[in-house]
């Protein structure tokens, strides 16, 4: 008996795919079709599948030519495939051709020709919205959205305006969008989504400007230092059922999730400590010290919670510019520490100290794909890991995607309180700095 084995995504099931099935069965008597998983595919940075596992694997069942299907599930799974299933003959589309030759030591290798005209990709492009983003800076670096957008499904930046000619020449440069406006109420007009990246003091009139034409908001924390402005933005987004996130990427990372499940799940005991240092010297910024406080706030009140008793901040100044920052919160059972340095160098780390363990993330841990989890009376130490490219911008834009298509502007990611807590804190901070 010739085993074949193929292997797919076989997302929004198209001709293409039924053909390159038929074919493959042709080529022997068993075929085996390998579908990817959707980690697999979130780990090769493929972010644009539609259809659920179920649903693509229900679609190749249908055809009739599957003698058996496997899940893909991780890379390199091909090779263990083809020696556990006996396979003689390997096949796929030619627009992989030459990418599996190492294969074949270990079957045939056979690559059919594509169906002309059509693919996944295109029916995506066809079938779903598509989301112009705009980017109002006023400096020149996009935190990676144009490159990151493009891996989501339906989302592009396509429009920059920046109040500062030489900085929007040089943003242009660096990332040639299709379109350049030297008025903001114009590039608002001409996107249907909107990042704010400018200095903190221009946040919340960007972001209320683009509320009020009636566009969704991404924008970096804080949005303001006053939580009476924020509760206006969210009011407003709430009133024109817009979407108002802030760019937080780290809690839309898998590994984020984990930690966060074995922290609120009681995995790690009773939490006693959680202790969080970052520290960036950045002098084109101003201002940069609350962008890095807003990172350490939000996983210090998602993991000791929302009710600290009592709260000081100690800040020490240099000239306008704070040099560092140390926050330290009371919780009934615990106490979190967070220390924010700009001029003044601290050591990136973030601990979390349980009765019945220790997690920690090291070296830049708010963009981190791994931690360490230390458990008491053991010497070995777990490591949890993820691996994808780029900052992790996508898994924040596919958040949106998925928000934008259940018709919901509550970001379960980050809740509304947490948002809220954290303007309140640096306002605070705010107040005992002068
Ligand atoms: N395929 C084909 N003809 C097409 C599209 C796909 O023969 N027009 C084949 C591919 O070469 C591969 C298999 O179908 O062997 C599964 O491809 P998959 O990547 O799932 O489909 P695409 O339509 O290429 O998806 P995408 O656009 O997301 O890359």
């Amino acid at each position: 008996m010739k085993k074949i084995i193929t292997y797919g995504t076989f997302d929004l099931f198209h001709i293409g795919h039924y053909n390159i099935l038929k074919r493959a069965k042709e080529q022997g008597d068993y075929l085996v079709v390998g579908v990817t998983g959707e980690n697999y595919d979130i780990g090769r940075g493929k972010l644009n599948v539609h259809d659920s596992l179920a649903t693509r694997i229900e679609n190749v069942e249908k055809t009739g030519f599957a003698d058996e299907i496997i899940v893909e599930e991780y890379l390199g799974q091909k090779i263990g495939d083809i020696v556990k299933y006996d396979i003689d003959a390997f096949v796929i589309g030619d627009d992989w051709r030459g990418k599996f030759d190492h294969l074949s030591r270990y079957c045939d290798m056979i690559y059919l020709e594509r169906t002309k005209g059509i693919s996944s990709t295109q029916i995506r492009e066809e079938k779903f919205n598509q989301y112009d983003i705009g980017i109002i800076c006023d400096f020149a670096d996009d935190n990676q959205i144009v490159k990151e957008a493009k891996l989501v499904n339906g989302f592009e930046a396509k429009n920059i305006y920046c109040d500062n000619p030489e900085e929007l020449n040089l943003f242009q440069k660096k990332y040639s969008l299709p379109n350049v406006f030297d008025d903001y109420n114009e590039l608002i007009d001409a996107s249907d989504i909107i990042y704010i990246r400018c200095s903190i003091e221009k946040r919340f009139n960007f972001i209320k400007r683009a509320l009020k034409l009636g566009k969704h908001v991404i924008y970096d924390p804080p949005a303001t230092f006053k939580t009476y402005e924020l509760e206006k933005l969210m009011k407003l987004a709430k009133e024109k059922n817009l979407i108002l996130m802030e760019n937080i990427k780290m809690v839309h990372i898998y590994v984020f999730n984990q930690l966060l499940w074995m922290t609120q799940g009681g995995l790690i005991g009773d939490i006693l400590s959680f202790n969080c240092s970052i520290s960036k010297n950045d002098e084109t910024r101003s201002n940069l010290f609350y962008d890095l406080s807003s990172l350490t706030i939000l996983p210090m009140l998602k993991i000791m919670g929302q009710n600290y008793e009592k709260a000081d901040f100690q800040v020490k100044k240099d000239g306008d510019n704070i040099e560092f920052a140390s926050m330290n919160f009371v919780y009934p059972n615990g106490r979190a520490i967070i220390n924010v340095g700009n001029e003044i160098r601290v050591d990136n780390q973030l601990e979390i100290i349980g009765t019945e363990g220790t997690i920690r993330m090291k070296g830049d841990w708010w963009r981190s794909k791994s931690f360490e989890l230390h458990t008491p009376g053991s010497k070995d130490v777990q490591l949890y890991n993820t691996n994808f490219e780029g900052n992790g911008f996508k898994y924040l834009i596919r958040e949106m995607s998925r928000m934008l298509s259940n018709n919901r502007i509550d970001s379960r990611s980050i809740f509304e309180d947490e948002s809220f807590n954290i303007v309140k804190i640096l306002e605070q901070v705010k107040k005992a700095e002068n």
